[in-house]
């Protein structure tokens, strides 16, 4: 029996590895067949380094402001503001210090909640900026605010955890905590979000509202979004936009989509005991398994794509021989046989996550019974319940824009809804969110790896245009949203 608890104990270690390790684009292989290859090999840079790019992408692009043809962000706004910022965002200065800041994080990676190092550092860069932020929300979480202090306000965000990843990725930068890495790039996530202070904190004379920064702990598991909105994060923002690095787009290609964007993502671990004297908890969960397979095959809209995968399984050691010595004893051991079945399920809809999270319950509790089981299930709400992360149609309309105009066309792209989850998702239930993709794919570089990959790493030279696609995001928005601003434009755009 201390066998089958050690053997316990293993599941649920294996389980919470599993929670904490493959929430977020773990699909991103099953569907990477069916993204079109990467065709535009646009990127700010232009192949130079930090200090070309900028201009290189202005080159690229329209510049024809206040030309824009209807959407957000196509609003009238003043001639040379994107020369600006991109101006700024790629100087050589810049785009050193948002390297050096980025390695800083990549080699003390720390793991949800535990994000000290890392927040310190934000902080301190944030001081040295003049940029005055509030600490601790959340924990380890900083909101840093710049601009009026007034209405309309608009919320960015990144991420601050790593993963219990050890690094394979043979560089002088390599994580320095042993088993764990920035194998999701939340570092340059940090880095671009800092350059965006910096950029925004040079220009706050231009800003028609508030920008509020959001460094949050916990995205990987700890749902660290739901405890900065409890924190206030959220008080009278009424927009909100975060971007993430994606090895499936080429350096500094912007991709995002309108409506639902990442699959809401659970976990789930039943626990299936015998309850009385004939009960045999394995027939129980072999039953509960195969019911299991029929949520999606049987109820689910075969358009409305869903998951739910059993993917761990473990039983107590069953005493094969042993005759017990009363039927009280046979009573006693079969209520001590248990039999513990884990998985994950994903939908794309908020009704549809909740309605697949009640019938795995269901399933589980109602099939252990027909076998005379009794069986407790556990969602981890706590941790790892993350709803689908929906795209507002119009803060699509504003990034897809933005793009347009800050980087040229050619740099944005729609991409498909992937099965990968985010806790952005915690925000965009509260308020208007745009979430996006920053291409880090370089073959040269060898930055082709999928993120959660020992072996992820990114093409840096997305830093600077991230920081500018950030800065522009918000300004534009301000700009657009503002009460002084063209009521004309504000019915054109909006
Ligand atoms: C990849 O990185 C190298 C080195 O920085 C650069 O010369 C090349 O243009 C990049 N390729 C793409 C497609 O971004
Ligand atoms: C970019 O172009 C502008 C105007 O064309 C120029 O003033 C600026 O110095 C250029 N920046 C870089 C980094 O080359
Ligand atoms: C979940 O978190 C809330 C507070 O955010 C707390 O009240 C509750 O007890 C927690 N539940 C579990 C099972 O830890
Ligand atoms: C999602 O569904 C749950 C359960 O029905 C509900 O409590 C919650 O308010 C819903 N959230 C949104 C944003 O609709």
């Amino acid at each position: 029996m201390e066998h089958g608890h050690e053997l316990a104990v293993v599941v649920l270690v294996l389980l919470l590895l599993v929670s904490a390790t493959s929430c977020t684009f773990l699909e991103e292989n099953m569907i990477l067949g069916t993204v079109e290859e990467a065709t535009v090999a646009a990127r700010l840079g232009g192949g130079g380094g930090g200090s070309k790019g900028a201009n290189a992408s202005m080159r690229g692009g329209t510049c024809v402001v206040g030309a824009g043809a209807g959407g957000g962000g196509g609003g009238k706004y003043y001639v040379g503001w994107k020369e600006e910022i991109a101006g700024m965002a790629g100087r050589p200065e810049m785009a050193s210090w948002l390297r050096a800041v980025r390695r800083r994080i990549h080699e003390r990676p720390e793991l949800a909640y535990e994000e000290v190092e890392t927040s310190r550092l934000v902080r301190e860069e944030l001081e040295a900026m003049g940029v005055g932020f509030r600490h601790p929300v959340a924990r380890t979480g900083v909101v840093a605010t710049l601009g009026t202090g007034r209405p309309p306000v608009v919320a960015l965000r990144a991420d601050m955890d790593a993963l219990p990843i050890q690094e394979a990725v043979e560089w002088e930068h390599k994580s320095k905590n042993p088993g764990k890495m920035h194998a999701c790039g939340h570092d340059a996530h940090v880095a671009m979000l800092l350059g965006a202070a910096k950029i925004l904190k040079a220009r706050e004379h231009h800003l028609k509202g508030t920008v509020r920064l959001l460094f949050q702990p916990a995205e990987e598991s700890g749902a660290g979004a739901k405890r900065m909105i409890e924190g206030g994060a959220l008080e009278d923002v009424e927009a909100i936009f975060a971007v993430h690095v994606s090895h499936q787009h080429p350096t500094s290609v912007i991709g995002s989509r309108t409506g639902p964007l990442l699959a809401g993502c659970g976990f789930f671990k039943a626990v299936i005991h015998g309850g009385r004297r004939s009960a045999d908890p394995v027939l129980a969960a072999a039953s509960t398994i195969i019911s299991l397979q029929s949520i999606v095959s049987r109820e689910a809209d075969p358009l409305d794509s869903q998951v739910v995968s059993v993917a761990v399984v473990n039983g107590r050691e069953h005493q094969v021989g042993a005759s017990p010595s009363s039927s009280a004893a046979a009573a006693a051991a079969a209520e001590e046989e248990e039999f513990v079945l884990g998985g994950t399920f994903r939908a794309f809809s908020n009704a549809s996550f909740y309605h697949v999270r009640r019938r795995i319950e269901e399933v589980i509790t109602a099939q252990s019974r027909v076998h005379g089981c009794e069986a407790a299930v556990d969602f981890f709400e706590n941790q790892s319940f993350y709803p689908p992360t929906v795209n507002d149609g119009r803060m699509y309309e504003h990034v897809k824009a933005v793009a347009g105009e800050l980087l040229g066309p050619g740099r944005y792209r729609d991409v498909p809804p992937m099965m990968g989850a985010e806790d952005f998702s915690f925000y965009s239930q509260v308020v208007p969110a745009g979430f996006y993709y920053i291409g880090v794919r370089n073959e040269t570089l060898g930055s082709v790896h999928t993120g959660h990959s020992p072996y992820f790493m990114i093409d840096e030279d997305v830093l600077p245009t991230g920081a500018a696609f950030h800065a522009a995001i918000a300004e534009r928005y301000l700009a657009d949203h503002s009460p002084s601003s063209d009521p004309d434009v504000e019915q054109e755009s909006r």
